[in-house]
């Protein structure tokens, strides 16, 4: 871990990966949402021809803007990205015992729909990951003010790459805006951070980014993914 960290000091997010898929030839796999960071990230493996693995997991309760920006984004980059759907089963059973919006009822419900529909998918589409790649930035929230660019994820026992974690809000919009990225529609409409339809909603001048994240909860609104 220290000797990477060593040879990943100072250099460009995009010489990282490119070290990191040398380092871990075919093993390395990066995450998007299709949020304003992994468009910044999409754009640098892509742009570059970075040999990394790219998926996305489709809850089956995205914003149909965000289906649009897949499309668009597919489109633009003529790139491949896989989708990792939740087990059909598990959904089934989910909604026959709790109907659809069971997450409303409690965190533990919220919970168990974010780990049928996200975490177990991810889990899946992380098997025999080295090193997965996120677009997770300090600035975001609290629990994430500590994180490092790199970490081990000890859980899942692979490393965790974060290249963005420093960057400011202003900077990400910046290098959208010089590479001419495309983003989701709904950052026009006061939304910041955007995962599920239901799940999330905009935000007003001055509120925190996630406060539009599961609004009407007060927990740490963290799904699973990221702890
Ligand atoms: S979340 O845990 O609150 O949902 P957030 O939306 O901040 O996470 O995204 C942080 C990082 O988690 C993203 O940059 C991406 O790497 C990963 N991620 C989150 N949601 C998804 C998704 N639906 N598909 C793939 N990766 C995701
Ligand atoms: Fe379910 Fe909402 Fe979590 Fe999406 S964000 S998986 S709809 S609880």
């Amino acid at each position: 871990m220290t000797d990477i960290k060593t040879a990943l000091a100072g250099l460009s997010e995009t010489a990282a990966i490119q070290y990191l898929t040398e380092q871990f030839p075919g093993a390395v796999a990066f995450s998007t949402s299709f949020g304003q960071e992994d468009q910044v990230l999409a754009d640098m493996i892509w742009r570059n021809k970075l040999p990394v693995r790219v998926f996305t997991l489709d809850t089956g309760r995205l914003f149909q803007e965000t289906y649009e920006l897949m499309d668009l984004t597919r489109a633009r980059y003529k790139q491949p990205f896989e989708t990792y759907f939740p087990e059909t089963a598990a959904v089934e059973k989910l909604v026959a015992e709790k109907g659809f919006n069971s997450f409303y009822d409690s965190v533990e419900n919220r919970k168990e729909c974010c780990f049928i529909r996200k975490v177990v998918p991810l889990n899946r589409a992380l098997q025999g990951v080295k090193v997965w790649i996120t677009g997770l930035r300090a600035e975001q929230s609290e629990n994430r003010q500590a994180l490092e660019a790199l970490e081990w994820d000890e859980a899942r026992g692979l490393y965790k790459f974060n290249p963005l974690v420093n960057w400011t809000y202003e900077e990400m919009l910046a290098y959208l805006d010089k590479n001419n990225v495309p983003f989701n529609k709904l950052h026009n409409q006061g939304f910041i951070s955007i995962g599920c339809a239901p799940c999330t909603r905009a935000i007003e001048p001055g509120e925190h980014p996630r406060a539009g994240r599961w609004w009407w909860e007060q927990s740490k609104k963290e799904c699973g993914l990221h702890g």
